[in-house]
């Protein structure tokens, strides 16, 4: 049995899509899903999910080992980001090396970096006048969306699409490719 740990900071859609995927799935499974965010969306979904929920607090995050001991301890085979915020401390990059991935809703590295999180990706994007944008699924390294690139999928921007319309179709791509990229990565290496 492959064990994913799923880390979120907001509403949490892809992470329930990861984990619907793999309902009744008897080759992976979420075993925790991690967030920072007490007030985030995910935590309702994981409790309708039946998945042990880890609230953890920047101290915990930044200053102990604690939750890469706690991944360890349970024998975590992938850590995926799925609208978490926070950048990585270097001691749990280095714990799981090549273990952890993050999806990017752009075609990185365009619209990557520091604060290129959700809406205001697709902000950038109308602003910019691009006419495609899509997301990204890469490994994660102790920079902001700078691993190398596993996966990534394009959707058509037109010249009239506001943000809100952006973000429909990224949404789409993300639930769509998400949970088969990650079956991929865990099941055919
Ligand atoms: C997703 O679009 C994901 O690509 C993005 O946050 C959203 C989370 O949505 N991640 C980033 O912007 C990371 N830089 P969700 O909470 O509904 O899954």
């Amino acid at each position: 049995m492959k064990r994913i740990a799923l880390f979120a900071s907001g509403s949490g859609s892809n992470a329930e899509k990861i984990a619907e995927y793999f309902t009744n799935n008897d080759e992976v499974k979420v075993s925790l899903i991690l967030s920072n965010n007490p007030k985030a969306g995910v935590i309702d979904r994981a409790r309708r999910l039946h998945i042990p929920v880890l609230l953890f607090d920047r101290h915990t995050f930044y200053q102990t080992d604690e939750i890469t001991e706690l991944l360890q301890n349970q024998q975590i085979d992938l850590i995926v980001l799925a609208g978490f915020l926070w950048l990585l401390p270097p001691s749990l990059v280095k714990a799981f090396e090549r273990r952890i991935i993050n999806i990017h809703p752009a075609l990185l590295p365009k619209f990557g970096g520091k604060g290129m999180y959700g809406h205001f990706v697709h902000e950038a994007v109308v602003a910019g006048g691009e006419t495609e944008s899509g997301i990204t699924i890469h490994y994660v390294n102790e920079k902001y969306d700078e691993g190398d690139v596993i996966f990534q999928a394009k959707c058509v921007v037109e010249p009239t699409d506001t943000p809100e319309d952006v973000a429909k179709k990224i949404q789409v791509l993300e639930h769509q490719h998400f949970p088969k990229v990650i079956a991929d990565l865990l099941l055919n290496p």
